[in-house]
């Protein structure tokens, strides 16, 4: 069938922000779309070839970053420590580092709305939608935010060590970035997207939008997911069976994982789709403590990392990666009292990411 940048919109889309101002996004996307691209062509090609050579062997895939980036915070103390990281998994293999960052501004949420004291608002869907602080008028999607995600996201790159990656989640955003060169499409925003748990199934508008762009691809692989309908995803998105163009982000859960990996590791040899196999020991172990509070535990962590190397090392010459949500910031965020100030998910700090 047919793509364009804009043939997602005959597909269902999830997680996508309702705008009162209809007229205000129109104006948004004519404004983005006459825009400079943020990341150029070449690189986006660059990271695919060395995203397959990761999948060859020769190299590891460390993806790092915030869950939610800010417009207000800058990413140097972050990228700085996904360097360290890098350096030190790369004693032993090159590494290809890939920030969440320069775009990383939209979440997608458990639920559309947040009650607090009996007052219900739509919820924080990230900055590149509305703001975070509690009121009717922040909380209400602004298309305009998207032209300071853009400002911001330019001043993030400029001078960027390592490459770019973000949740193609809001697509009103990626389809005004999308810019063509030598008959290919190209999103504009990242070097790597990826596409969210929560939008990953077949008639999933962003599997539809992702189907058509040349970028390096990520999905997020959890619980749901069954080995036939992940082939059928990897029919889709990659028909032609490029390498380095698909990562398999897998967030299955510590106690999981040991059972639900190896039939998607069978199915997609099975088939010979060239895939890279990484690991989120993040997303598959949040749970809620008291009074809705994200909780994540380092030893749970660990022991989703640990057992899925091990099922890789069983399963065959599987290579690898691996994803972490951190801060360089001083704080103690992923333990039993959980992140009272990230603005999402709990965040490995410097001494637990580095270990
Ligand atoms: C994330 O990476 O921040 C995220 C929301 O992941 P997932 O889609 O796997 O839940
Ligand atoms: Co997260």
């Amino acid at each position: 069938m047919d793509w364009s940048p804009s043939s997602w919109r005959d597909f269902e889309a999830r997680q996508q922000p309702d705008y009162p101002d209809r007229k205000a996004l129109a104006a948004v996307e004519g404004d983005l779309a006459i825009r400079a691209p943020l990341v150029p062509h070449s690189d986006i090609d660059a990271l695919t070839s060395a995203l397959a050579g990761a999948q060859a062997g020769r190299a590891f895939l460390l993806q790092g970053g915030d869950c939610a980036e800010t417009f207000d915070e800058d990413q140097a103390p972050t990228i700085a420590l996904l360097k360290a990281m890098a350096d030190s998994v790369g004693r032993t293999l090159p590494v290809s580092a890939v920030g969440r960052v320069a775009g990383q501004y939209a979440k997608p949420r458990s639920a559309p709305v947040e009650s607090r004291d009996g007052i219900a608002l739509p919820a924080w869907r990230g900055d590149l939608v509305n703001g975070r602080a509690f009121d009717p008028a922040s909380r209400r999607a602004d298309p305009r935010r998207m032209l300071r995600g853009y400002d911001r996201a330019a001043l993030t790159l400029a001078g960027l060590p390592v490459f770019a990656s973000h949740e193609a989640l809001l697509l009103p955003w990626e389809q005004a970035l999308v810019r063509s060169h030598a008959g290919r499409f190209y999103a504009s925003s990242g070097h790597l997207l990826w596409i969210g748990e929560r939008t990953l199934f077949e008639g999933s508008a962003h599997v539809e939008f992702a189907r058509g762009i040349a970028n390096p691809l990520g999905l997020k692989c959890g619980p749901g997911l069954s080995p036939g309908a992940l082939l059928a995803l990897l029919d889709t998105l990659n028909p032609r069976r490029i390498a380095g163009r698909i990562s398999l982000v897998v967030r299955l859960g510590a106690d999981r994982i040991a059972t639900s990996l190896p039939p998607l590791l069978r199915a997609v040899l099975r088939e010979r789709q060239p895939v890279l196999w990484a690991c989120d020991p993040m997303h598959g172990n949040t749970r809620r403590g008291a009074g809705g509070r994200k909780i994540r535990l380092i030893e749970e962590i660990e022991a989703e990392m640990r057992r899925f190397f091990a099922v890789a090392e069983a399963e065959g010459p599987l290579r690898g990666g691996l994803l972490a949500e951190i801060t360089a910031a001083d704080v103690l965020e992923c333990g039993p009292s959980g992140a009272p100030h990230a603005a999402c998910d709990p965040r490995l700090n410097r001494p637990q990411a580095m270990r």
